[in-house]
This record gives structure tokens, C-alpha cells and sequence, in this order.
């Protein structure tokens, strides 16, 4: 493992639309412990220290805050507010992340993650200045365009997941952009900060927990 210290970004700001009801997906207890709580001690579970960041909305921030101090869960954290989108949400973190450190961004509905995907995601970001895991669909995949349809060739697409792993040269530079709806992840921002992406071998139970559909999913392998 390289010698920079090592940090974890952990969006969990988002509202959860797509899976209805009140309680955004990241709070929503499944095992006996909130996903958000599962997917933050896969970090703390690691063969070396990592900084946890875990962004939060306003709104949500003295719940998660109680909830943390409740339930004697990390007592040393930066939380910073969740933006407007997922990018705001990263750009507010990265005031807290040290110079000449790497940094993974995660998506805080990714509870499976495992410890040696985390530590190998690690060194590659570290090696390489970024780490983009992704995965080869299964599925047949098509184009839509209105009400047509094309098909593409599957062995040129990838799925791509979180943790996103940078040295933090790299995000702090490709943070500075402004905003462009196409950034769904940081990856796309880095790339279109001129960075050449370097996509790793993904991890197939890693998903992110987004429909009702998933969360089930979630409750028959944690509970
Ligand atoms: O909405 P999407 O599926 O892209 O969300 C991915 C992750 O980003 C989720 O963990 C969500 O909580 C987080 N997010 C955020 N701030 C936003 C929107 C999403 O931290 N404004």
C-alpha cells in the first residue's frame, strides 16, 4: 500500500425519489443497523486507518449526528452538507480532504463493498492517480431514441460502479468545473477535466441500493 493517508468520501445526501416513501434509502435500517452504517464500517474495517467524510443533508445532519453518538457508532467524522446534486454534495466534502491524500468516493447505498475490493480499489488509485471499478453487462443492451431503438455492441459497454478511488491532486482539479448535468459520477468530471480513466475489474455484488426491488435484495443478505 502507498504511504499517502487515506480517506473515504461518502455521499449519502441524496432524497431517494425512486424509492418512495419518507425515509431516504440511506437511513432505512435493514439488519438491525441503517445501509449507511453497514456501508460506513466496511471502511473502518480496512488493514489501515481511513478518514471518514460522510456527506449528509442539512435537514438530516442532527439525526445522523444522535443516531452516530446513540448508538457509540465513529466519534471522529467530518459531515459536511449535501449539495444540490451529487456532484455539489462531492464539491462541499473535498473542503475537508487533506492535500497529498487519496481519497475513494463512495455511494453510502453500496453496502456490499468487501474489505479486499476496498484495499485493492486503494492501491490501485493510489498507483495509478484514478481507479474506476466497472463491470461487463450480462444483458443484451440497446440505444433508445424516441420510440426507436438500436442495438450496441456489448462487449464495448461497462457498468460503472463506486468506490471511485483518486489521488487528491486529480478530484481537487477536476472539481473545479462547473457543473454539467452529464456528471453522474467522478469519473465523468475527471474525464472531462482531462484526466485518461483507468477502469478496474468491478465487483458484481456491490449494487446500489435505489428501488424498492433493491432493498429487498439488501434484506434477504443482511439480515
Ligand atoms: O441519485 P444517485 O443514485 O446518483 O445517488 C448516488 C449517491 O449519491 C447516493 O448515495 C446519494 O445519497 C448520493 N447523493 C448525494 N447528494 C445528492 C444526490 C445524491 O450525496 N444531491
Amino acid at each position: 500500500m502507498g504511504d499517502r493517508k487515506k480517506y473515504a468520501i461518502i455521499v449519502a445526501a441524496g432524497s431517494g425519489t425512486r424509492m418512495g416513501g419518507d425515509t431516504p434509502k440511506q437511513f432505512i435500517s435493514v439488519g438491525g443497523k441503517p445501509l449507511l452504517r453497514h456501508t460506513i464500517e466496511k471502511f473502518l474495517s480496512l488493514s489501515f486507518p481511513v478518514g471518514i467524510i460522510v456527506v449528509v443533508n442539512q435537514e438530516k445532519k442532527e439525526y445522523w449526528k444522535k443516531y452516530c453518538q446513540d448508538y457509540d457508532f465513529m466519534d471522529r467524522y467530518a459531515i459536511p452538507s449535501g449539495g444540490i446534486t451529487r456532484f455539489h454534495s462531492v464539491q462541499n466534502a473535498l473542503q475537508y480532504l487533506p492535500d497529498d491524500s487519496v481519497v475513494a468516493v463512495h455511494d453510502g447505498v453500496r453496502p456490499f463493498v468487501t474489505k479486499e475490493f476496498l484495499e485493492e480499489m486503494f492501491r490501485q488509485g493510489e498507483e495509478l492517480g484514478n481507479a474506476i471499478p466497472a463491470i461487463a453487462p450480462v444483458e443484451t443492451v440497446r440505444e433508445v431514441s424516441g420510440p426507436e431503438s438500436y442495438i450496441l455492441r456489448r462487449d464495448d459497454i461497462r457498468l460503472i460502479q463506486t468506490p471511485q478511488v483518486f489521488r487528491s491532486e486529480v478530484i481537487k482539479a477536476a472539481y473545479k468545473l462547473p457543473y454539467d448535468p452529464k456528471f453522474t459520477d467522478d469519473a465523468s468530471v475527471a474525464e472531462a477535466a482531462g484526466y485518461r480513466i483507468n477502469l478496474v475489474d468491478g465487483l458484481k455484488y456491490n449494487i446500489k441500493i435505489t428501488t424498492p426491488e433493491d432493498l429487498e435484495i439488501a434484506k434477504l443478505w443482511l439480515d
